[in-house]
């Protein structure tokens, strides 16, 4: 079935090509759809069993990502998008996108979100009254190196409070997007640091099958640490597996 009404050559090289199946690994990696105690879950949870559908060649022959000039000079570094610098602690967060057998992804897009300092986003939906900065809009972007690497500046995020429950305080995070070979293909995620005392009062955290949650705290990074000038930290990303990143259906607070 695949590669039918498809002309010309790509048709001829498509024709008999059986696309491969995406599904959601159920291996005790990811959280579920409907978690009780992340009460917003449970009103965008699916109440009904899933229908896959399968990709086809929409998928293989879609629009990809098209060239690194889209992404800036300073794209990648979150202290360099303004007049002046942000308050808060510099941090050079880095690592690599694996796939399941540990090979590295190369040029994928990789975006980040984050609230700044003091907790609070740059988002007309954040009403924490904590300040915004001036200098920190709190969005990056970049794509992985031939070794799958990726690398940003930034400054640590605030936790900040978020109404899930009585004194509901999310601990420190850094949102995480990658864009895959089509923009079908998208993942997100969250990165956190270690040691937060806000972990085991965090929903979101705690939806993550515990076996799993270690994947998504960052190792602190002597060796990516700047000397006399920002903490380092490294996130690797593994994207299927046994041992692949937690991800979300769609991203939290
Ligand atoms: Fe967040």
């Amino acid at each position: 079935m695949a590669g039918r009404g498809v002309p010309g050559r790509v048709g001829e090289e498509l024709a008999g090509t059986v696309p491969r199946g995406y599904r959601r690994v159920g291996d005790g990696t990811h959280p579920p759809l409907d978690s009780p105690a992340y009460r917003s879950t449970r009103l965008r949870a699916p109440t009904r069993p899933l229908v896959m559908l399968p990709h086809g060649l929409t998928e293989l022959t879609g629009p990809l990502l098209a060239g690194h000039e889209l992404v800036g000079q300073f794209d990648a570094d979150l202290t360099r998008q303004h007049g002046g610098e942000p308050l808060g602690e510099r941090l050079v967060v880095h690592g690599r996108v694996l796939d399941g057998d540990g090979h590295p992804v190369p040029d994928t897009l990789v975006e980040v979100w984050q609230a700044n300092a003091a907790g609070r986003y740059r988002h007309g939906g954040d009403r924490h009254p904590a300040p915004l900065d001036p200098n920190f809009t709190g969005l990056g972007r970049c794509l992985t190196g031939a070794d799958g690497s990726y690398r940003f500046v930034t400054i640590k995020p605030g936790a900040y409070p978020w109404r899930n429950h009585d004194n509901a305080w999310r601990p420190a995070h850094i949102h995480f997007s990658l864009f895959g070979r089509a923009f079908v293909q998208r993942l997100v995620t969250q990165m956190y640091f270690p040691g937060d005392p806000l972990f085991a009062h965090d929903p979101i955290f705690g939806a993550v099958p515990a076996a799993a949650r270690t994947r998504l705290v960052a190792a602190f990074d002597l060796a990516a640490t700047v000397e006399g000038w920002a903490l380092g930290y490294r996130f690797d990303i593994v994207l299927r597996g046994r041992g692949s990143t937690p991800l979300e259906p769609e991203h939290g607070p």
